[in-house]
């Protein structure tokens, strides 16, 4: 086990009646950049306000350095948020409003000079000190936002889908600013985003919610290779997601079909998600694969050839190194070892069903 700096323990929350938060239990390590990454909606947010103090747990604690902090007030906690929407005080410059915080602490005049300048330098963005926030591109507006935190010498930064009002280039631009700075200031970052390409360029640690359950934890490699549930396996990256059932250990029926596969540990008859990446399907010819299908689509994507191959009513998305003529009737193969056999997901709608019976 590593150093945990916050420890999140049987957190739940409703808002109206409705369960946001169920149950979750999160551990999160000294120096570490996790990501909370899901849907919109699926609570990431407000997991995010309860660390920051800004949202109060209907049940669970929330533990800093091992000390109980949930009834601590925001300006106590040794965490800072920075958010989508900058905040910034238009009437104040640059250097004033980097230098915000260490004001209200009244921190002495050469202090908050010296920690203004490091933090400037720290987000590229020396010798803007004088100009106005508002005339600042949002990309520029962002280094500011997370100057103005850093100033602060939080433990632990909370960033709330800091990039997503920037266009794409400048997104990847200020995603490698920011795993710069973590690595230069040293702090715990806790990030969230939907985006998953972001999440998996980023985190030394992803964690995957869904309406409002952790679905799985791990790095970006472990997740993106052995996704856990459908769920995973559709959010991240592209799969072929069936409706299987687990015959025997083994054996997995897919359209009618009994496939052999590598997976145990089910019931008999389980019903499961079969979960097949589109680089692991092979086209050869018909009759010879565990199903036949017509190409009815052929995309040239530069490394690769996106083809579609419709068999009943399934369209199964497939990545190639060789072409395959649209129309034309072709068999699919697949080795057992990339067939992935998953439980249906956990959801909170899934237990109100559950408990109305
Ligand atoms: N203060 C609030 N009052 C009522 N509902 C809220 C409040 N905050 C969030 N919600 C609801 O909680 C759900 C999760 O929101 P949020 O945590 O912001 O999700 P995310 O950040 O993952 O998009 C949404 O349905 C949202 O409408
Ligand atoms: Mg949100």
């Amino acid at each position: 086990m590593g150093d945990t700096i916050l420890e999140l323990k049987n957190i739940s929350k409703s808002f109206d009646g409705k369960k946001i938060l169920d149950d979750l239990c999160l551990n999160i390590e000294k120096n570490e950049f996790v990501t909370l990454l899901g849907p919109s909606g699926c609570g990431k947010s407000t997991l995010l306000r309860i660390i920051g103090g800004f949202v109060k747990p209907d049940h669970g604690q929330v533990y800093f350095e091992g000390g109980d902090i949930t009834s601590l007030p925001p300006e106590r906690r040794q965490v800072h948020t920075v958010f989508q929407k900058y905040s910034l005080f238009p009437h104040m410059n640059v250097a004033d409003n980097v230098a915000f915080g260490l004001k209200l602490k009244k921190k002495s005049r050469d202090y908050i000079a010296e920690k203004v300048r490091y933090a400037m330098r720290l987000v590229n963005m020396e010798g803007y000190e004088e100009r106005m926030t508002t005339s600042l591109s949002g990309g520029q507006q962002q280094r500011i936002a997370i100057a103005r935190a850093i100033v602060n010498e939080p433990k632990m930064l909370l960033l709330d889908e800091p990039l997503g009002a920037l266009d794409l280039k400048l997104r990847h631009e200020m995603q490698r600013e920011l795993m710069r700075i973590k690595q230069e200031v040293g702090i715990t970052f806790v990030y969230v985003t939907h985006d998953q390409e972001e999440a998996l360029t980023m985190s030394d640690r992803i964690v995957v919610m869904n309406q409002g359950i952790i679905q799985q934890m791990g790095t970006s490699k472990s997740i993106y290779d052995e996704p856990q549930n459908a769920f995973v396996a559709d959010f991240i990256g592209d799969s072929n997601i069936i409706n299987g059932i687990m015959i025997r250990d083994r054996l997995v029926m897919i359209h009618g079909v009994e496939v052999e596969c590598v997976d145990e540990g089910f019931d008999p008859n389980e019903a499961v998600d079969v979960v097949i990446r589109p680089e692991d399907l092979v086209i050869g010819k018909k009759d010879s694969g565990f199903t036949n299908g017509i190409v009815t689509n052929l995309i040239y994507k530069g490394a690769y050839y996106d083809i579609s191959v419709a068999a009943g009513d399934y369209e199964w998305s497939v990545q190639s190194n060789v072409p395959a003529a649209v129309n034309s009737e072709v068999g699919l193969f697949i080795d057992p070892e990339n067939i992935q056999i998953m439980k249906k997901p956990r959801s909170s709608d899934e237990e109100v069903i559950d408990k109305l019976g």
